[in-house]
């Protein structure tokens, strides 16, 4: 038989007639017998959902794992399956302010692979980034530098991490993602040229180049038995990730039938040689291989090192340049040194403090070397400061959210703390809403309806993630408008967890009070020091009642002695069925009446006395992007009676020559 044929016959061989143990099956349309639904996943019409399918940004995680495992190794032979599958899905994205984070097709020895919202796919546990095993193929339509992701709209090979082992731009194939038209991927993994690659379409036909081809031996990672899902995630967005259909088959398995029936040696077993090269034999042929092998080993051998080498030093390189760069611009938080800062600051001088956090300094930090800026806080009490410090650094490390202040890094050295954080360029929300009134030359500086709006929606939607989307449920207790800075383009980051607890989900809340600001605590917090999702709800309505109004939560009255309470004051307006009144004067009448009449009753309602009546972040959300009802309001502001009467009245607190009217409570 000449070669080409035995090889050609070889191929057939070894897929159609040793594959004993091959897998293929095919689903037009899903159902729940076979399947197995984790987190936010449903099933609806045959068709897969995986995350919450919600029209408000939300954040969510869902799985799909099919039931039976998949046999991938087969010891015996010690070889491992090739596979194919071909899936439709599609990534619809409501609201296109928002979007992310994408979905993956896995492999895993495991059936309960379930991971965190957000970035992490729903494959990746964030608290236990190694917990999870899998070989994922990502489609991604989020930009997370944490991961290394090129661009919001590429596919990858992830390997037991969810920075890729390489990805494809699917923009070259003109493919968006997120269009939320059916999009249908094959997906190809040939053991024998230990290469997988990924080819992606609109339409049923299979195109000729893939968008992604990777060579590697996956032979590591493929257990004797996998299990196969679905996963996808969303995080403040409002991305919805269908999975339409579904076919599946591996093949490839070697099989030694010589081995096997050693008295039944058929062609078979000369047709097989070519395609295991290990194999013990004592044929001339492979004799001769030696020899040759022997003669132009050496040679071999130093070529391969000299490519070696060149390969290495160039990665090497790349490696370097990227590395300098990714920690400087990209990189999740890390360690920096004293020194650093310390140059970056001017050596902390006044002249570059831009702030007072609740337990420190801020300054503004320029580094030299990667010409970027930095707000970096440090502790003004060392040894007090250190718990809250590293309270707010724990915390903060684990959570992600477009509306969070970015942690770039921390220092702990001489016996300092210092968090370094992302600038951001329009100060706090407190100095643009009450800029005018400080310089009152500046009249044209008047924060916009639009920004407000989007701060409001922005401040629920973090707020939203902080209560009731993360793994463990926040609480962050000193929510006021100086805690909220405004990026470049307005957008809020809320910031200073200094005070923020982590609380299980159940638990009944912490009963320490440790600081906060006077007007913006809710009256049972005031009387019983207890910090819950309630008493952040109701400070999140002082803020946007200070957004809607232009006034301070607490501000003496024009011309007058007395102190007012904003919340009291917008009821009186809206007592009188005249709530639009309350609207910030500087605006001029530019805004959306019913936006701004809706933004005000929401804020009310927040800020109700009565902590039952107020409603969650995620119903706020909702009303804010008009998917639900507001809640109605009672004309009259609700009296609150508690079993002994408030230990303080607002004129005991307010001091009258208090300026900020800022009065840390340090015990009650
Ligand atoms: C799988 O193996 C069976 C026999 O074991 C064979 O009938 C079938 O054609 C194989 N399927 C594939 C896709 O190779
Ligand atoms: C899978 O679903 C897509 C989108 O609905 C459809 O175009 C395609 O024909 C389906 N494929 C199969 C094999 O059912
Ligand atoms: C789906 O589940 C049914 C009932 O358990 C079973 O008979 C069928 O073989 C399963 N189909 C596949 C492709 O696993
Ligand atoms: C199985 O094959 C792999 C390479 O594919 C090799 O590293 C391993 O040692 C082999 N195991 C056995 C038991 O032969
Ligand atoms: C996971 O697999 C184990 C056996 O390995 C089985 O007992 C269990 O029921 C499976 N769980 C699910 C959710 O399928
Ligand atoms: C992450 O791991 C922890 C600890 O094993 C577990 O309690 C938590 O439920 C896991 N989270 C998810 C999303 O699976
Ligand atoms: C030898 O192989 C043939 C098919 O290749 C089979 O029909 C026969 O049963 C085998 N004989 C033995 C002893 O295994
Ligand atoms: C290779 O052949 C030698 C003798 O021919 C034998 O002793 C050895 O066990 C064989 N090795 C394998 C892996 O079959």
């Amino acid at each position: 038989m000449p070669p080409r044929k035995l090889l050609v016959f070889s191929i057939i061989f070894f897929f159609f007639h040793s594959s004993a143990h091959n897998v293929s099956f095919d689903f037009p349309s899903f159902s729940l017998r076979n399947f197995t639904l984790l987190g936010d996943s449903y099933l609806r019409n045959g068709v897969l959902g995986l995350t919450r399918e919600l029209g408000v940004p939300s954040s969510s995680a869902g799985t799909v794992i099919y039931n039976n495992p998949v046999r991938f190794h087969d010891p015996e032979t010690n070889s491992t399956a090739s596979f194919s599958t071909k899936f439709s899905f599609s990534i619809t994205n409501i609201n296109p302010d928002s979007s992310g984070d994408g979905l993956s097709f896995f492999l895993s020895p495991e059936n309960r692979t379930l991971g965190s919202p957000g970035g992490y796919l729903g494959l990746v546990n964030s608290s236990q980034l190694t917990q999870n095993k899998f070989v994922a193929i990502e489609f991604d339509t989020r930009m997370d530098p944490h991961f290394e992701d090129p661009n919001d709209n590429h596919v990858g090979l992830d390997v037991e991490s969810l920075i890729s082992i390489k990805t494809g731009d699917v923009m070259l194939q003109e493919i968006s993602l997120k269009s939320g038209n059916a999009i249908t991927a094959w997906i190809d993994y040939k053991k024998d040229q230990e290469k997988l690659k990924i080819f992606l379409s609109y339409s049923n036909l299979k195109p000729d180049n893939p968008v992604l081809s990777v060579d590697i031996d996956l032979s590591k990672y493929l257990k004797e038995n996998m299990y196969l899902g679905f996963s996808a995630s969303t995080e403040g967005s409002t991305e919805l990730h269908l999975i339409e259909n579904w076919s599946f088959s591996t093949y490839g398995f070697l099989k030694l039938r010589s081995r096997l029936n050693p008295h039944n040696v058929s062609d078979n077993t000369v047709m097989m040689t070519p395609m295991i090269p290990a194999r013990n034999s004592s044929s001339n042929d492979h004799k001769r291989l030696g020899l040759g092998l022997g003669i132009a080993g050496p040679a071999f051998f130093l070529v391969v090192l000299v490519v070696f080498g060149y390969v290495s030093l160039r990665k090497w390189k790349s490696f370097k340049t990227q590395k300098s760069f990714k920690s400087d611009v990209l990189a999740g938080p890390r360690e920096f040194t004293y020194r650093e800062l310390k140059l970056a600051t001017k050596g902390f001088h006044s002249s570059r403090i831009i702030g007072h956090g609740a337990f420190g300094t801020v300054y503004k930090a320029f580094f030299d070397g990667s010409g970027t800026i930095a707000a970096v806080k440090r502790s003004r009490h060392s040894h007090e400061g250190k718990i809250e410090f590293l309270a707010e650094l724990s915390i903060i490390a684990c959570l992600r959210h477009k509306n969070l202040a970015q942690l770039q890094g921390w220092c702990v050295e001489k016996g300092e703390l210092l968090l370094v954080y992302d600038y951001m360029p329009n100060g706090s929300l407190d100095k643009l809403l009450y800029q005018e009134q400080q310089q009152p030359g500046k009249g044209e500086n008047v924060l916009s309806w639009s920004h407000r709006h989007n701060i409001a929606v922005g401040l629920a939607s973090v707020l939203t993630y902080l209560h009731q989307e993360c793994e463990q449920q926040v609480i962050h207790r000193d929510i006021k408008t100086g805690n909220v800075l405004l990026d470049g383009n307005f957008n809020p980051r809320l910031g200073d967890f200094g005070l923020a607890k982590l609380m299980d989900h159940d638990k009944s809340p912490v009963s320490t009070l440790t600081a906060g600001t006077m007007g913006y605590l809710a009256p049972e917090y005031l009387q019983y020091g207890k910090a819950t999702e309630k008493t952040d709800v109701f400070s999140y309505g002082v803020v946007i009642l200070e957004v809607a109004c232009g006034r301070r939560p607490i501000e003496r009255e024009t011309g007058g002695q007395k102190m007012v309470n904003l919340v009291d004051w917008v009821w009186g307006w809206h007592s009188e069925g005249k709530i639009i009144e309350a609207a910030d004067k500087r605006l001029v009448g530019e805004f959306r009446e019913e936006e701004m009449r809706k933004l005000l009753l929401v804020g009310l309602s927040c800020a109700n006395p009565d902590s039952a009546e107020r409603p969650s972040m995620r119903r706020v959300l909702q009303i804010l992007n008009n998917e639900a009802e507001p809640v109605a309001v009672p004309r009259l502001k609700p009296s609150i009676t508690f079993s002994c009467g408030l230990p303080l009245t607002l004129d005991d607190i307010v001091s009258d020559d208090d300026d900020e009217y800022e009065i840390k409570i340090t015990s009650v």
